[in-house]
């Protein structure tokens, strides 16, 4: 069995367990839950950002194309923030646990 990294999304308070590589975005998707975007996962509107609270060592560094959308969108001072895009970063390893806060996240449809 592949083992899976766990992400705890507050303030919906659910803990999801997502593979490895997967983005934040994308591994909550696949079970079903909604996560505000506006570009659908593009790097570009930065509707995805969530703030990460716990566990920023267990996701892949920040990139050029996030970086590049949070200081456009949002000016250079967030990069001093735990804010990240979910659609960009991505789960490090498998046994890994993050933290998040990202208002709007909704659970799946029952
Ligand atoms: S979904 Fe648009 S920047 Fe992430």
């Amino acid at each position: 069995m592949r083992s899976m990294a766990r992400v705890h999304i507050l303030p919906l308070d659910v803990e999801i367990e997502a593979p490895a590589e997967a983005t934040l975005m994308a591994a909550a998707q696949a079970l079903g839950y909604y996560w505000p975007t506006t570009c659908g996962g593009e790097a570009r509107c930065t509707t995805c950002a969530c703030e990460v609270l716990d566990g920023m060592a267990s996701l892949t560094p920040m990139g050029r194309a996030e970086e590049r959308a949070l200081v456009t969108e949002r000016g250079r001072r967030v990069l001093q923030t735990p804010l990240r895009l979910a659609c960009q970063a991505r789960l490090r390893d498998a046994g890994g646990r993050v933290e998040v806060r990202k208002p709007g996240v909704r659970p799946p449809l029952a």
